[in-house]
């Protein structure tokens, strides 16, 4: 299942020390060619209702607080009258021929219903396995990891009003794990950016921008000094922009961006940001961090034919099975899920009462200061619906 990508070419240019500007083509340039038509959305949504109108969503509850802040989401869809039904999988990791592998009755079912909603799933130390959450995304070939972080009115932060949207390339770059010793005492990690990988990860971000209609762009990234991987991940960008004419492009360097967010992160409320995953991986987090944490933080990973999304905090076993967990970071997942789904209409009523519980504070659990159990603060929700 594991996409058969060929990385031999494109590894052994990065190995080449030639020095080239950001704005001199790659080798990979000369040999564009565009998969996916402009108007053709990437990442389209392939589900169908059952003969019952609703559509059947795969469930990972995951480990630790998972149970508890998915059975909030079941709550709160079935009082919303949601057309979805859940059905639950177990992705206890096996091993196949030496490597961590997801069941397969957990590998059908998300190819059959092309959407997936997870809680948290614990990493088991020293037991030989990789992370879940990598396997999954490597699974099913999820290119792009969407954060959105908005700020949650009734939770006091320094920032009131954040609105940031980062989408992050979640196959390749510096976590492609190519890594060796090259002798004692040196060792080499190469950071992989395909041609294949960049464009899709980018035209998907011009389409997410159209979608949700902040209609600027921004490439974030340091192409002034990794010339031939961040040049060839920026060139494309200036491509791809010309394909949508509607959408304003530019690009920034990492640095700037972290010092410009965390000075002001308002002019960032018109723009989605699209970047490499490192890059992604850390300015995600710093963005959950303007509007209060990862608790409060959703996320989408999106593939060509499979999307799982997942709330970014882990599965909380120091408060597991208490009752304490916030499951509002579930929630809001499930509610970018609905609206891929192209159940907005669902989506919008459940983040208005949602974000109106939040906003009153009368039911806020433990982590934003209030004293309601999880259940109470869904009850609090589905009293709004
Ligand atoms: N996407 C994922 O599945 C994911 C992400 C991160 C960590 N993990 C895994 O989760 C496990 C625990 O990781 P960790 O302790 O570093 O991070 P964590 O996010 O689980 O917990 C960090 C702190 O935040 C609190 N917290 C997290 N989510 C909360 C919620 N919804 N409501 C209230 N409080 C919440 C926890 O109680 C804890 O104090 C590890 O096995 C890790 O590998 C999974």
């Amino acid at each position: 299942m594991i996409a058969a990508r060929n990385f031999v070419a494109p590894a052994r240019q990065c190995l080449r020390t030639t020095r080239v500007s950001p704005r001199i083509a790659s080798p990979f340039s000369q040999l564009r060619t565009y998969s996916v038509a402009a108007d053709e959305r990437v990442a389209k949504f392939k589900g169908q209702k059952d003969t019952d109108g609703k559509y059947t969503v795969t469930l990972i509850e995951g480990d630790g607080i998972g149970p508890e802040i998915s059975q909030s989401v079941k709550d709160i869809f079935a009082a919303a009258n949601a057309p979805v039904k859940w059905e639950p999988v177990d992705v206890t990791p096996i091993l196949k021929d030496g490597k961590t592998a997801i069941p397969d009755e957990a590998i059908k079912s998300v190819q059959k219903n092309y959407v997936a909603l997870k809680g948290p799933l614990a990493t088991p130390v020293g037991k030989g396995h990789v992370s879940l959450n990598l396997t999954l995304r490597r699974t099913f070939n999820l290119f792009a990891n969407v954060r959105p972080c908005r700020s949650v009115a009734g939770y006091k932060t320094p920032y009131d009003n954040v609105d940031t949207v980062l989408i992050r390339e979640n196959t390749e770059g510096e976590y492609s794990g190519i890594e060796h010793v090259v002798v004692d005492g040196v060792v080499q990690s190469i950071k992989l950016i395909t041609k294949e990988a960049s464009e899709r990860v980018l035209r998907f971000a011009f389409q997410y921008a159209r979608s949700i209609n902040k209609k600027k762009v921004r490439v974030v990234h340091k192409a002034t000094i990794m010339k031939m991987s961040d040049g060839l991940f920026l060139n494309l960008a200036r491509d791809i922009a010309k394909e949508f004419p509607d959408v304003e492009f530019d690009a920034e360097l990492l640095d700037n961006s972290c010092l410009k967010i965390v000075t002001d992160p308002t002019p960032y409320n018109d723009k989605v940001l699209v970047m490499p995953n490192l890059y992604g991986d850390i300015l995600s987090d710093m963005c959950a961090g303007l509007i209060g944490g990862l608790g409060l933080t959703p996320s989408g990973n999106i593939g060509d034919e499979c999307s799982i999304f997942e709330a970014v905090h882990g599965s909380a076993p120091d408060i597991a099975g208490k009752g304490l967990a916030n499951p509002t970071a579930l929630l809001l997942s499930s509610i970018m899920m609905l609206q891929h789904m192209g159940l907005t209409e669902h989506a919008a009523r459940i983040q208005k009462a949602t974000f109106d519980t939040l906003a009153e504070g009368n039911a806020l659990t433990g982590d934003l200061g209030g004293s309601a159990k999880t259940h109470e603060y869904a009850e609090a929700i589905m009293k709004r619906l």
